[in-house]
Order: C-alpha cells, then sequence, then structure tokens
C-alpha cells in the first residue's frame, strides 16, 4: 500500500511539473496555452506591436497590462484613419489619436500611423463632395498635412534621443486593387495621386518615415510586382517613400512558405525599411473544427514561429517590425469578415492566456 502511494505522488509531481493539463488518472493533454517565460519585445531584435483603441486603453485594465508586457509598438486599428478623423471640410478630430498618442509617450512605445489614404475609411461627406477636382485636390493635400504635423508634435526619449512618438505612416492603403482604381481619389486627383500624399507627407514632417501597405503581397506575383514597380518609379522620379508593410493576413496553410520567402526576397533586394504590419495566422477557414484543437493549435504555433523567422531574413537596419493584427482571438476582424466566431487567429485566449502560438512567436525571434 505504501509503495502505491509513493508511486501516486511520483506521477502526480511529474506531471504538474509541466504546464500540460492533467485529468485526475493522470493522463496528460497537450495544452493549447502555456505560460510565457520571456516577453516578445524583450527577445526582439526589432520593434513587436498589437493594435489599439482609444477606448481600450481607457476603460481596459487587463488589455494594457498584457499589451505592455510583450508589445513595445502601438497602431491604431481604426481611431486614427481618414474616416475618424476628417469630420468635415478642413474640419479634424484627433482626439482618439491623442489619447493614444499619450499612452505611448508615457510608456515609451512606438505609434504607427495607419492609415491616410485608404478606400475603405473615406467620411461620407467626402464621398458625396460636391466642389471640383482642384478643391478636393486641396482639402486632400490639407488633411494629410494637418494630420502628420499634428501627430508628428508629440516627442519621447528612448535611449537618451529624442524622436517623435509617431514613428511612421501608412500613407496609402491597397492601392492595387479594383476598388482602389475606382475611388475617388484616383478618379479626382488623377493617376498620379499616390506621388502626390507621399510627397505632401513627407512636407509635413521631413523625418517620419512613409510606407505603402498592402495585403497578399507575399502570396500574389502580379501585387508583388505592382509593389515592386511603385518603388522603383517612386526612386526614379524623387518621390519620398521609406517602407512597404505587409499586412500577412495568411492562413496556418496557405500561402506556402517558399513562396513567402521568395516574395519576401525580392522586397528585401530593394533596400528598403519592411514591416509586416497586419499579422494573424486563420486555422479554420473552412470551419471544420467546433473548438480550437490541440493539433491545429500546434499547427498554428509552428506557423507564427516560421513567419518570424522568415522575417529575419531582412537585414537589421531595415526591420522595422512586427505588428499583430489584434490581442485576444475573439477581437479579430476575421470573425466578423469571415463571419465565422469559430476563428482563432491570434497569440491569446478570451482569457488573455497566451496560447502555444505565442510560444511559437517568441521562438522565431531567437537568434
Ligand atoms: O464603431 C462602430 C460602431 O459604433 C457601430 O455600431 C458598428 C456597427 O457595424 O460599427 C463600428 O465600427 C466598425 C469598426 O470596425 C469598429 O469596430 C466598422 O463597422 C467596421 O467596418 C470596422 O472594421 C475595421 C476595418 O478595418 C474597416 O475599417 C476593422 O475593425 C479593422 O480591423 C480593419 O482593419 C483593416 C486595416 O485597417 C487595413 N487592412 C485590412 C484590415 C482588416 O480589414
Amino acid at each position: 500500500m505504501r509503495k502505491l502511494i509513493l508511486l501516486c505522488f511520483l506521477l502526480f509531481f511529474s506531471c504538474s511539473k509541466d504546464d500540460s493539463t492533467m485529468d485526475p488518472l493522470c493522463c496528460v493533454h497537450e495544452s493549447i496555452t502555456y505560460v510565457p517565460t520571456e516577453n516578445l519585445k524583450d527577445l526582439a531584435s526589432f520593434p513587436v506591436g498589437n493594435i489599439v483603441s482609444a477606448n481600450k486603453i481607457l476603460t481596459n485594465n487587463q488589455f494594457r497590462s498584457v499589451l505592455l508586457n510583450d508589445f513595445n509598438s502601438i497602431t491604431a486599428e481604426n481611431d486614427m484613419k481618414m474616416a475618424n478623423i476628417f469630420i468635415g471640410p478642413n474640419s479634424y478630430d484627433f482626439s482618439d489619436g491623442d489619447i493614444i498618442i499619450d499612452f505611448a509617450q508615457q510608456n515609451g512605445v512606438r505609434v504607427f500611423g495607419h492609415a491616410l489614404i485608404w478606400h475603405s475609411s473615406i467620411p461620407n461627406w467626402l464621398q458625396n463632395y460636391s466642389g471640383t477636382d482642384n478643391e478636393f485636390e486641396q482639402l486632400i493635400e490639407n488633411y494629410i498635412k494637418s494630420t502628420v504635423s499634428h501627430f508628428s508634435q508629440q516627442k519621447m526619449l528612448i535611449d537618451g534621443e529624442e524622436v517623435s512618438v509617431v514613428a511612421a505612416w501608412d500613407v496609402v492603403n491597397e492601392a492595387f486593387t479594383s476598388q482602389a482604381e475606382s475611388s475617388i481619389f484616383r478618379q479626382r486627383i488623377g493617376d498620379n495621386y499616390l506621388e502626390k500624399c507621399f510627397t505632401w507627407a513627407r512636407e509635413a514632417d521631413a523625418d517620419v518615415k512613409l510606407f505603402y501597405n498592402d495585403y497578399k503581397i507575399e502570396s500574389i506575383p502580379s501585387k508583388l510586382n505592382q509593389v515592386l514597380n511603385l518603388i522603383d518609379d517612386f526612386r526614379i522620379n524623387n518621390i519620398p517613400i521609406d517602407g512597404i508593410g505587409l499586412q500577412m493576413h495568411i492562413d496556418h496553410i496557405d500561402p506556402n512558405l517558399v513562396q513567402i520567402k521568395n516574395h519576401l526576397d525580392q522586397i528585401i533586394e530593394k533596400d528598403i525599411l519592411i514591416h509586416f504590419s497586419e499579422l494573424d495566422v486563420t486555422v479554420n477557414r473552412n470551419v471544420d473544427i467546433s473548438e480550437l484543437t490541440y493539433e491545429r493549435a500546434l499547427s498554428q504555433e509552428n506557423r507564427y514561429r516560421d513567419i518570424v523567422e522568415t522575417y529575419r531574413r531582412v537585414p537589421f537596419e531595415n526591420r522595422f517590425g512586427i505588428t499583430l493584427w489584434g490581442m485576444r482571438d475573439i477581437d479579430s476582424w476575421l470573425l466578423n469578415h469571415h463571419n465565422n466566431p469559430l476563428e482563432y487567429p491570434l497569440l491569446f485566449d478570451t482569457g488573455y492566456n497566451a496560447k502555444i502560438a505565442h510560444r511559437g512567436f517568441a521562438n522565431g525571434l531567437i537568434e
């Protein structure tokens, strides 16, 4: 009897030492969460970011503490988009953006400005604007210059050096789509509206980094070529551009890693800053699981590791960082977008527990 008790004690002790869960018979189940021992931002040789809203910053203590624990760069998911800021002709509401900038400044984290021009974030009054094309163009120039100048005023000290809290802007987002082709920007300003927008942004702030941001650059060859041509055209014509944002809304299987590396390498060759700007990894596109299984969580962990490792192909001086597009699975835009509440694309579960996807991200960071 004493031997049996000792055996049970030893089994219990060995089971409870790892972070797997255990049932009463001491059968080990693999866990989809784990307890991190290191913070992502401390492991990384580049900024690691996540998205915020003014509302979450003001009202959610747990969100703030998880955010500051792992991340040192923030992007406004919506609050700094045109539809939120540009409330009327030459009239701006910077209040939510200011809350974000103040929070960043107090905590010494960088802000990535997102996004000045995007066909999906046009305020109604501007969409229906009845003035002339010249007046329209003047409004956009004023909007870009006012917004960039406003947010360039806040400074902070990083490693003893004074820097702007807003380090960069996505100046134009997703220009190579049919909706963008027919958007009021191209229609009213002309085919060179991108060039003009980047130039206005540079005139407003000589130092802030200017990015072109788009999705599926890593998977669609024609999209990649459009981006490569944009870089070349801008450089030939002395139009300012500092970086490319690859959104990286990807799946745990698609696109394959060889293709991602191949596309990334072609951008690396341009010697330009590179930001993985909106990373998330779907695991249930076919809605074939009704909860996150260990097998799928493990596949996602490996995928996050591979993507972060792949990012490290970018030379040190061109690493602008990786930003995740959301904290908890249930916060993700993808649940609405794919009309699938059973999607689990991010690093934290509903209770802000780190998923093993977080471990994959962390392992990908280790040089
Ligand atoms: O705030 C209103 C709320 O008052 C209203 O009741 C509700 C009704 O629909 O809408 C709320 O606004 C929504 C907003 O998210 C805040 O939740 C908008 O409808 C919804 O369109 C908006 O979606 C955002 C989307 O961009 C469009 O702006 C997503 O949160 C955001 O994650 C997504 O982010 C984009 C990037 O900016 C660019 N790349 C693609 C990425 C995913 O679409």
